[in-house]
């Protein structure tokens, strides 16, 4: 029998489902979020006789374009939380960033997975790095910074060049300050200081990688695990480029990054997907540098050269199906198309070997992520 904690809401009947059982085909993923993430799970929930309904902030968002049911209110709004609650039958999210309020808000209402205690490690990048400390998962040199005099004492502790970065809120690279050489401490603190004031900041030694994967796990509620092989992402200006399928990296090494995935979503008590960038450096060690409780950007290749996308997985995983075979079929680049590059990528129409994905987005800013590309390297 399920028991409540004294003086939490009786949640509705509909949480009350034993978790097993997987959700009957024509049921229907809440996801929030409205982006290509959120897109591209609506499609593979589709595939596999669910309904999707989507809840973000923005109309006409990529994932709001494929499925009818939709909800445009604010993270906060606590009625059209209500109201979302009511229509789904499971709640997931798209991006990390979602007031962790949301997702608390609506797993007293549904079930949330991964849950929002996953949400809230994986929002907080000093949360993230002490629980990898606790899991005994090795990072990069880390400590909280509380103000200038604080990154004065650090900085001299760790030694140059090393990373400043806001707790919260961080992507692409923003909210992050490179301390070099002669970098003046009292401006980079004057650069994070607000959003530190809310969040806090950390400082990171810098690592000299020899190269960057990431891995993609899932976990369903039943407890069954299973990872996507890692793979190779290389970056400009801080987003995600390319992604190298597989990555370039001996069997040992891939073998201990996927080894620390698995023991990093049993740890945190997973049940979907959690992404983990890591650092590789010259003398093999592996450090974890951040996760994400969500399909990941350098898992689209899964799309076109994987038995089960990992978009699929998330479903499956979160619906109570068994997980699906996350084997590679053929090795493959996958390359983000940002801005004006979308534009310019028509040649992939007519390639047998190269895949394009759009995402519905009509106006082609700088640096946004407008679709990508893979190309099959078919031997
Ligand atoms: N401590 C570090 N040492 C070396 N490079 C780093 C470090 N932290 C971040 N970077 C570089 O900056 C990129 C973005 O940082 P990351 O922490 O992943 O933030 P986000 O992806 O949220 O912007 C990383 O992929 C890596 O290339
Ligand atoms: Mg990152």
């Amino acid at each position: 029998m399920t028991r409540f904690a004294p003086g939490k809401p009786a949640r509705s009947p509909k949480a009350l489902m034993p978790t097993l059982s997987p959700l009957s085909p024509g049921a229907t993923i809440g996801i929030l979020g409205g982006g290509q993430l959120g897109r591209m799970t609506a499609l593979a929930a589709a595939q596999l006789g669910y309904r999707s309904h989507i809840y973000c902030p923005e109309a006409d968002a990529p994932a709001t374009q494929v499925t009818s049911l939709t909800s445009i209110a604010d993270y906060r709004d606590e009625a059209a939380l209500a109201d979302f609650a009511k229509a789904v039958d499971v709640v997931t999210y798209e991006f990390e960033n979602v007031p962790f309020i949301a997702a608390e808000t609506l797993a007293r209402l549904v079930p949330v997975h991964p849950g929002p205690e996953v949400l809230r490690i994986c929002q907080n990048r000093l949360r993230e790095k002490d629980f990898c400390r606790s899991a005994d998962v090795p990072t990069t040199r880390f400590a909280a910074v509380r103000g200038a005099q604080d990154l004065h004492d650090r900085v001299a502790e760790f030694g140059r060049p090393c990373v400043l970065k806001t707790a919260e809120l961080g992507y692409d690279g923003k909210g992050q300050v490179a301390i070099e050489r002669d970098t003046d401490l009292d401006a980079a603190w004057a650069k994070v200081a607000e959003a530190a004031a809310t969040a806090g900041a950390v400082l990171e030694s810098f690592v000299d990688f020899r190269l960057e994967i990431s891995v993609i796990v899932a976990r369903g509620l039943d407890g069954a695990r299973q990872t996507y092989v890692p793979v190779e992402n290389q970056h400009k200006n801080h987003i995600l480029d390319q992604t190298i399928v597989p990555a370039r990296v001996s069997e040992k090494v891939a073998d201990k990054a996927e080894g620390i995935a698995r023991h990093l979503a049993e740890e945190i008590g997973l049940a979907g997907l959690l992404a983990i960038e890591m650092f590789v450096t010259a003398d093999s060690q592996v450090l974890v540098n951040e996760m994400a409780p969500r399909p990941h950007n350098s898992g689209h290749w899964t799309l076109d050269a994987a038995v089960t996308s990992q978009f699929e997985q998330l479903v499956r995983a979160i619906a109570g199906l068994p997980l699906g075979a996350p084997d590679r079929l053929t090795d493959a680049v996958m390359k983000n198309l940002l801005g004006e590059e979308a534009a310019a990528a028509q040649a992939a129409w007519s390639d047998p070997n190269e895949k394009l994905h759009l995402y519905g987005k009509v106006e082609a800013r700088p640096g946004r992520k407008m679709g990508h590309t893979t190309k099959l390297i078919r031997r």
